[in-house]
This record gives C-alpha cells, sequence and structure tokens, in this order.
C-alpha cells in the first residue's frame, strides 16, 4: 500500500448546505492510486488544536489529479476545515486503508446512510468502468432533502438512478433506507457495498444476511494516527481478537465483524 503525504491546494468548495461542505483537492499522487472506500487523512488546521489529522473518505478522483471529500460540520477540525478557502493548502496523508473489493461477476447495490454517501460516488464510478452488465442499485438515506439531492445528482451524473429515504420525508420514502432496501429486486447473488452510521449498517447486515447476499460495510470509527500504529480504531473480529479498522479496514466483509445485534 502506497501512502503519500502530499501538500494539496484546495481547487474549488462547495457549500451543498449550511453544514455539509465538499472540497475540491489538487493531490495529483493520492488521487492516481486511490481506491474506492480508500481514505485520507488531513491536518485541518496550521496549530495543535486539533492535535490529530482528521480521516475522510476520498469521494471522488478526477484523471486530471483531483480528489473531492465531502464532509459534515461536526466539531472543531470539520469547522476549521469548512472556514478554507480556495487556493489555500491543506497536507494530507493517503490513501489509507483497504477498500471495497469489487465484484464484478455479481450485481451490486451501493448503500449509504448520512455521510457515509460519501465514498459510494467513487465506488459506483469505478463499478462503471469495471464494465458491468447490470448498472449499479443505489439506495441512500439522510435527513431531508436539502441534504439528500445534491448527493443524488452527483449519482444522476453518473447515470445512476438513486432510491431514497429521509427521516422528513421531503424526499423518497419518509423512514429507513432498510425499507426501500427490501423493496428491491436485487436479483440473486447481490454484493451490497455499505457506508453510515453502525445501526444502519448492522440492520443492512441483517438482511443481507436472511437473503444470502454478500456485504461489505466501511467502519468509521475514531482514528488516530490512521495507520495502524495507536490502536485506537480496533473492531472486534467474529474469529476472535481485533482488526485494526485503519490498516485491515475501514472495508469489511460484514460476516468477518462481531456484530453487536
Ligand atoms: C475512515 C473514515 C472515513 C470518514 N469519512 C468521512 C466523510 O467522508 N465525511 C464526513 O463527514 N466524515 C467522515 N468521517 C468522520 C470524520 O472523520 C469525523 O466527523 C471528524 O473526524 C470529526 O472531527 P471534528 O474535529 O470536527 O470533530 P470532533 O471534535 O473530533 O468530534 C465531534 C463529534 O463527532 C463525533 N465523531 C468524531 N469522529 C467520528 C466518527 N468517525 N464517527 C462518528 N462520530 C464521530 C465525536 O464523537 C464527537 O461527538 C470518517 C471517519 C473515518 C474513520
Ligand atoms: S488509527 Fe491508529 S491504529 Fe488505527
Amino acid at each position: 500500500m502506497s501512502q503519500i503525504q502530499e501538500k494539496t491546494q484546495i481547487i474549488r468548495i462547495d457549500r451543498l448546505t449550511s453544514d455539509i461542505v465538499r472540497l475540491t483537492l489538487d493531490a495529483p499522487n493520492i488521487a492516481s492510486v486511490a481506491s474506492p472506500g480508500q481514505f485520507v487523512m488531513i491536518r485541518t488546521g496550521e496549530t495543535n488544536d486539533p492535535l490529530l489529522r482528521r480521516p475522510f473518505s476520498i469521494s471522488q478522483t478526477s484523471s486530471d489529479g483531483h480528489f473531492q471529500i465531502l464532509f459534515k460540520v461536526v466539531g472543531r477540525g470539520t469547522d476549521l476545515l469548512s472556514h478554507c478557502r480556495e487556493g489555500e493548502c491543506l497536507s494530507v496523508l493517503g490513501p489509507l486503508g483497504s477498500g471495497y473489493r469489487i465484484d464484478t461477476s455479481r450485481p451490486a447495490c451501493l448503500v449509504g446512510g448520512g455521510m457515509g454517501i460519501a465514498p459510494l460516488l467513487f465506488l459506483g464510478k469505478r463499478i462503471l468502468q469495471n464494465g458491468v452488465d447490470q448498472r449499479p442499485l443505489v439506495v441512500l438515506g439522510a435527513r431531508n432533502r436539502e441534504e439528500l439531492q445534491p448527493l443524488i445528482d452527483d449519482f444522476a451524473d453518473l447515470g445512476l438512478k438513486v432510491h431514497a429515504a429521509t427521516d422528513d420525508g421531503s424526499l423518497g420514502h419518509h423512514g429507513l433506507l432498510t425499507d426501500v432496501l427490501k423493496s428491491l429486486d436485487l436479483g440473486p447473488e447481490c454484493m451490497t457495498y455499505v457506508c453510515g452510521p453502525k445501526p444502519m449498517m448492522a440492520a443492512v447486515y441483517l438482511f443481507c444476511r436472511s437473503k444470502k447476499y454478500g456485504c461489505q460495510v466501511s467502519v468509521e470509527t475514531a482514528m488516530a494516527c490512521g495507520m495502524g500504529a495507536c490502536l485506537g480504531c480496533i473492531v472486534p473480529l467474529k474469529k476472535g481478537g481485533y482488526g485494526h479498522s485503519c490498516s485491515d479496514g475501514p472495508v469489511f466483509d460484514a460476516e468477518d465483524l462481531l456484530w453487536q445485534l
């Protein structure tokens, strides 16, 4: 796995909602080797507060050496990032971790909740580039239309239709994305690629297990080093012991994790 520390320039800032921001960064070395499900660790400020870099999924790369992250402001680090300006530079470490393992022999369903939607755009694009008989199904859930619509538009640009669920019913199904998932004809042998809050991923895994679908989940635990050195991100494994979500993951086969269901 090649890890690169790169000083990246912010090329573009899109404020999708009052607290969701998309940054486009010029990072040819990282963009050229990244794969879907991998992440970067970003130094969010110039001082020691916050001291640690923050992890973000790579949500899209482009052939001109750019990549994008999509994030929600939840604390000090993301707040600082949201106040950056175009032209400023950020120190980025990546690409890190082990991403989704694309199985082109199986129909794909991408399932994302909240900011867990971020890595799925890159994944959808890569699945299409790999050449598949069937276009991936996409099921996304968020709090409301304001949050979800810009992300649905991104998938539409790839020619992928999104089946949506919102907490307030302002777009798509009023309720849980698992209700939407259960209503779709996913076909036999489906492989689901999932990212989102833990309870949502557990519910998707349970459904997949009942249908004998494959299920890969991206586990976004808190991380300190992002490189397997601090034990800050361990997750219990079904076979016993622990895995590092930063280096063994963040994407795991859901069957390999010890779930508290
Ligand atoms: C591999 C990976 C990929 C990620 N990708 C994205 C992404 O694409 N977009 C995005 O918006 N966020 C993503 N996250 C979460 C993101 O890293 C955190 O939101 C960020 O580190 C918060 O930093 P902060 O300083 O703003 O908040 P902090 O002050 O560190 O925390 C503020 C609050 O957010 C909670 N929090 C912090 N980290 C997480 C986490 N990992 N999961 C749930 N709650 C958390 C804290 O418990 C606290 O309540 C990812 C995390 C991981 C591990
Ligand atoms: S974040 Fe340090 S070991 Fe994973």
